[in-house]
């Protein structure tokens, strides 16, 4: 073995290195504040590393980035832990960062002959910050691709030469694909190959002046080997430790694939850029311009901090430099704080992070289901479907008069300003709510209950005029949940369908009209169907008689069909299947629906035929089983 080394060292003189790296000189011994380069050092390899193992599998476009990472993510061989680490570690990298950069200036490690390589490390700084800036898109989720957004607009903001420094960065005049493989380029060529040149730098000169003691009486003096080794391996582990821990016990989030046509309001930066954030949200920095707030502001921090080691040669200059590094760490904490305060009270920010965070888990579930990813990319999976799409046309489109399930949809209250507080209070709906349209419950509550059902009616505006109206003799159409004839016939059959030997019929009743809707997640008993068929048709219950449904709607039990001339009663054809719902919701004033008494408005052109489709395959429950519904609340759900 001797031989071999002996070999070896006449050939590249290793012993030599080695030597000059491991017994490098510590005057006063070996210290746990000399740490936090090593560490610096340690996390950029695990990023290499990790990053490697990553770029096997990422594939930058605009069809397959996500879907890569989706791959990376669920179904790669420790690839969720993987990713987690470079997540983490990068975090990691900018806190220790941070902190090497406050230690260096603390123990006035800046001054000369160091000012070279203060600078060098500024520089680095600059290229971490962008390594980070620019991962963060490459997952092309909804919280990258909006977020990431800020950064090129403030790129676009720098002055002279904005316009051409977006187009180059964002790799055209619109932001998309070829940003993607500009910020891929940047990130896995660019940067980490100036971090390499520049940290090679850095350490070189390092080398040249040694560590910067302060107080050399501290200890007796030693060498970088074993006792500074050792430390730094310790802490290392520290921070290896950490950062395994988050990728496995946490993980890195991966938000649904970026749509540009789906507006994302829960964006932010990571955690460390939100002081600027925030800092750019101030009114009198707004005033200013975006140029003011995120280039000529943070320009200046930097320049002076760029130029201390010529302000440490002043008197009292060191004091301004530590000085101003706690001001500016203060103000960071401050500002950081301030954003995380601001956002945890905001409730649009947290109903839009609760929206992001369904989503992530319903194209899981998606992505997972018999149609798996399309070859369009997994953006088509959400937008396809009803389960994502419903709730959010009906908070748009129905829910200032309906509620589902009490709510508008995607889970939250129905709200009004009240005109004396000025504070949102609970609007009252005026239109039935449609949580459970078509099922049992609906046909029970219709049958036994009319006029309580639909009694939201009464409070538009519309029915209090017509009822004053109809009131004055005027002879007016409207839905009067109090009077119609539908509201007689429930009073009047109402405690018939109650007596205990007509339960069976009425259970019967209920399965023949659910069944009109042919919905495959309601299930019916054909039995009961074909009894219930009977009761509707004649009237005929075990224990008395009442009006049967068809003396008035004359087309139960009858396939849809288009009719010119209604029967001045609503069509109950094929009544709540997706059909009939796509011509009622395009056209309720027809008369085959509700003809003149119709308040509602006709959605035909409001809405493109995919949006119908949406909303009326969400309203029967026609869409791949969520296990966010199992809340047994299809909007409010939440894990
Ligand atoms: C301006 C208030 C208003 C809006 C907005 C509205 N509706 Fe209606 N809707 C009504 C009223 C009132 C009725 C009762 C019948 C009528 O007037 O035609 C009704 C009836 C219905 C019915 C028949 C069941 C029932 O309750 O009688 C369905 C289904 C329905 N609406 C679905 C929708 C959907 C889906 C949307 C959104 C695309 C929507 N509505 C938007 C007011 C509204
Ligand atoms: C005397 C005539 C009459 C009879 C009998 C009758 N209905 Fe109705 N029904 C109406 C009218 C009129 C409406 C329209 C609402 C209104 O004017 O109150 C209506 C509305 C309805 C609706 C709501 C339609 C919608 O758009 O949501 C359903 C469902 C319904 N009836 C079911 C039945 C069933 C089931 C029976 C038999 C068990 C029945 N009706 C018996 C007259 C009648």
């Amino acid at each position: 073995m001797k031989r071999l080394l002996d070999w070896l060292d006449h050939r590249i003189g290793y012993r030599k290195i080695l030597d000059e790296a491991l017994f490098e000189p510590i005057p006063g011994g070996a210290r746990w504040r000399y740490v936090w380069g090593s560490t610096l050092v340690f996390t950029f390899m695990l990023q290499l590393i990790t990053g490697i193992f990553l770029w096997m599998a990422y594939s930058p476009s605009r069809q397959t980035a996500w879907e890569s990472v989706y791959y990376i993510q669920e179904h790669m061989v420790m690839g969720r832990v993987v990713r987690g680490m470079h997540h983490y570690a990068a975090q990691a990298m900018v806190v220790l960062m941070a902190i090497h950069l406050m230690q260096v200036i603390i123990d006035g490690a800046y001054k000369a002959p160091r000012e070279v390589n203060f600078w060098l490390g500024l520089i680095l700084m600059q290229i971490v910050l962008g390594l980070a800036l620019s991962g963060y898109l490459l997952p092309w989720d909804q919280k990258g691709y909006y977020a990431t957004q800020v950064s090129t607009k403030i790129v676009g903001a720098t002055p002279l030469i904005g316009e051409q420094l977006q187009i180059l960065v964002q790799g055209g005049k619109k932001y998309g694909h070829h940003t993607l493989t500009r910020f891929f380029a940047m990130h896995a060529g660019v940067f980490p190959g100036l971090l390499m040149l520049f940290l090679t730098l850095h350490l070189a000169v390092f080398r040249r002046h040694g560590i910067t003691v302060r107080d050399p009486r501290h200890g007796a003096d030693t060498t970088f080997w074993p006792d500074q080794v050792l430390r730094d391996a310790v802490a290392c582990l520290g921070v290896l430790a950490v950062v395994l821990a988050l990728a496995v016990f946490r993980g890195a989030e991966l938000n649904a694939p970026a749509d540009p046509s789906e507006p994302f309001s829960a964006a932010r930066p990571e955690w460390y850029f939100l002081f600027l954030f925030r800092f750019l949200r101030f009114e009198i920095v707004e005033h200013f311009g975006l140029a003011f707030g995120a280039i000529y502001v943070p320009g200046l921090v930097l320049t002076i901090i760029f130029l201390m080691p010529l302000i440490a040669r002043l008197k009292g200059g060191h004091t301004f430099n530590v000085a101003f590094m706690w001001l500016m760490a203060l103000v960071t904490a401050g500002l950081t704080g301030l954003a995380l305060y601001e956002d945890a009270h905001d409730p649009d920010y947290q109903a839009a992070v609760a929206q992001a965070h369904r989503d992530a888990i319903r194209i899981r579930e998606l992505a997972e289901g018999p149609n798996r990813i399309p070859v369009s990319g997994a953006v088509t999976l959400l937008r396809n479907d009803p389960f994502t799409q419903g709730p959010k046309l009906f908070a748009k489109h129905c829910a200032a008069c309906h509620r589902y399930n009490g709510h508008n949809g995607l889970g939250q209250p129905v709200t009004t300003i009240d005109p004396q507080t000025q504070r949102p209070v609970p609007a009252p709906a005026t239109a039935a709510d449609l949580g459970n349209f078509g099922t049992p419950e609906w046909f029970r509550s219709l049958l036994l209950d009319y006029s309580n059902h639909f009694a939201p009616l009464k409070n538009a505006e519309w029915y209090r005029e017509a009822k004053k109206r109809a009131e004055a003799g005027e002879d007016v159409a409207f839905l009067d949940p109090d009077e119609s004839e539908m509201a007689e016939w429930s009073r009047a059959n109402r405690e018939t369908l109650l007596k205990p030997e007509n339960a069976e019929a009425l259970r019967s009743l209920i399965a023949f009209l659910v069944s009109l809707s042919g919905r495959k997640d309601l299930p019916v008993d054909p039995q009961q169907v074909a009894a219930g068929r009977e009761i509707a048709l004649n009237g005929e219950l075990p224990a008395g008689q009442m009006d049967a449904c068809a003396d008035c709607h004359d087309t139960i039990g009858e396939p849809f069909e288009i009719v010119e001339e209604g029967s001045g009663y609503p069509s109950l054809a094929e009544y709540g299947s997706q059909k009939w719902l796509r011509h009622f919701l395009s056209d309720p004033g027809h008369p085959m629906f509700y003809g003149e008494k119709n308040r509602m408005p006709a959605y035909g052109r409001k809405l493109t035929p995919h949006q119908l489709d949406m909303l009326v395959r969400w309203l029967t429950h026609d869409y791949l089983p969520s296990r966010l519904e199992a809340s047994g609340d299809a909007g409010a759900a939440d894990d």
